[in-house]
């Protein structure tokens, strides 16, 4: 395809730019909320050496196929693909389509943070502490929780309509250390707690009778959304990159990264699960997306004196690093209705915020209002469906499509070849093996099994 509307491409000033946007992108919510409650629920120690085979070998696989797909073509998602043939464009526009569903409910947990940032000043920590009610009264309300959501959505349009380099990367920089720091801290008192050490074992021993299809789903759904795979951002970022800067290096320096990070989260937040609730069966049976909202506020009420600050500190963090996400996101959408619909920016900022705010309402609806929707079973909301829908289904499909077609049409020595522009590729036999079979082969499974069980044909 000529591309003769391109306006000049943005790039990244060198390596570190583009490690530090990718791990920004990565590290949110994915890691601070989501990723504790799934190794609560799926028996911890098991779900945690899932998820870190998973990461490592597919994961950081996958991250350099897209990296390297972007800088190849210089193009994101769609034009990538299209590249090669029209009929491959199909796979962009699935991948387009992920950011779309993700976006919505990342703002509502987006505002829920936010209020509780301001809750901690404002409120003061016993109030957050109070069993569970506080949070379910505040994501019921009619006012309340839509208020907060539109907060949070403000700020990521404010600074996305700004444009985002400068400010929010500068001040990743600073925020991405003092999250660590302060993980590493509270994981370390909460460990001091009766009951917790029990719960530290949970987390970091596995125990082979957890396992389950369903685990290795959440586990692969998990790490696609938390590595921002499978919705051509990372094709994107890549091609914003120099050829001389190495692929091989960002991508583990990225994936360690956003790792690290979810593993710190669920070693704090497991172990206060158990403080809490007692026992990994009972922690298993109530972890949801309520885990960080409703448990950690209990363990900080009993810091004393310090807890008003840890609070508000932890979930300051936790904004930032949910906002710098919602800021790729958004501009992953904007950029996609750009290139899609041939509109100005601000035309197509305008048209994002707009599907953004409507979208947005009708899933917090499931919280009041349209409660009685129960997509995934009695008991879940509209919010757990879009979860699924977009982790465990279509991103597992889009990164099995990404995998058959460079595994298999435009073969993986194109990649290995742009790869070794930058440096030496020393895993490219196992990678390429990765890519051809491993990868589609356990993509493929896993959904089969999951739609399986679906049917009823077997328990998960
Ligand atoms: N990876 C982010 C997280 O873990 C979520 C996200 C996905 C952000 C895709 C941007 C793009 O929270």
């Amino acid at each position: 395809m000529a591309s003769n509307d391109a306006p000049a491409r943005s790039a990244w000033s060198g390596k570190w730019a583009f490690i530090l946007a990718a791990a920004a992108s990565a590290v949110g919510l994915g890691n601070m909320w989501r990723f504790p409650y799934l190794a609560a629920k799926y028996g911890g120690g098991t779900f945690l050496l899932t998820y870190l085979v998973l990461v490592f070998t597919l994961g950081i696989s996958l991250l350099l196929l897209e990296t390297a797909l972007g800088r190849l073509t210089g193009q994101s998602a769609i034009g990538a693909f299209k590249q090669f043939g029209k009929k491959y464009a199909i796979i962009g526009v699935l991948a387009s389509i992920v950011p779309f569903i993700i976006v919505p409910y990342y703002s509502i947990i987006g505002g829920w943070v936010t209020k509780y940032t301001a809750a901690y000043v404002f409120e003061g920590p016993a109030a957050l502490a109070d069993g569970g009610n506080f949070f379910t009264g505040f994501i019921t309300s009619n006012v309340e929780s839509f208020l907060w959501m539109f907060v949070f959505m403000a700020i990521v349009f404010v600074v996305v309509a700004r444009g985002v380099k400068g400010g929010i990367e500068k001040a990743n920089l600073f925020m991405m250390p003092a999250l660590i720091v302060v993980a590493v801290g509270i994981a370390a008192y909460t460990l001091t707690m009766p009951g917790a050490l029990e719960g530290a074992a949970y987390y970091l021993v596995p125990d082979f009778s957890k396992f389950s299809p369903e685990l290795v789903i959440s586990a692969l759904g998990q790490m696609f959304y938390s590595l921002s795979l499978a919705m051509g951002i990372m094709i994107t970022y890549g091609s914003y990159l120099d050829k001389k800067s190495s692929l091989t290096q960002s991508v583990v320096r990225i994936g360690g990264f956003d790792i690290g990070v979810s593993f710190l989260a669920g070693l704090m937040i497991v172990p206060a699960a158990f403080v809490a609730m007692g026992s990994g069966d009972a922690v298993a049976a109530k972890s949801g997306p309520s885990l960080m909202f409703v448990i950690l506020p209990e363990v900080f009420a009993q810091m004393g004196g310090a807890a008003q600050f840890v609070g508000f500190l932890f979930f300051l963090l936790v904004l930032f690093a949910a906002l710098t996400s919602g800021i790729s996101l958004m501009e992953t959408c904007v950029s996609i209705v750009q290139d899609g619909a041939k509109w100005s920016r601000k035309k197509a900022l305008i048209a994002v915020m707009a599907f953004i705010v409507v979208t947005g309402s009708l899933v917090n609806l499931g919280y009041n209002g349209l409660s009685f929707i129960e997509p995934l079973g009695a008991g879940t909301t509209m919010l757990d469906f879009f979860d699924f829908i977009s982790n465990s289904v279509l991103m597992p499909i889009v990164a099995l499509l990404t995998c058959i077609f460079v595994g298999w049409v435009v073969k993986p020595k194109l990649i290995v070849r742009e790869v070794t522009l930058s440096g030496p590729f020393k895993l490219e036999k196992a990678w390429t093996i990765m890519i051809k079979y491993v990868a589609p082969v356990l993509v493929t499974v896993i959904l089969v099994a999951f739609v399986a069980a679906q049917f009823g044909l077997f328990k998960m």
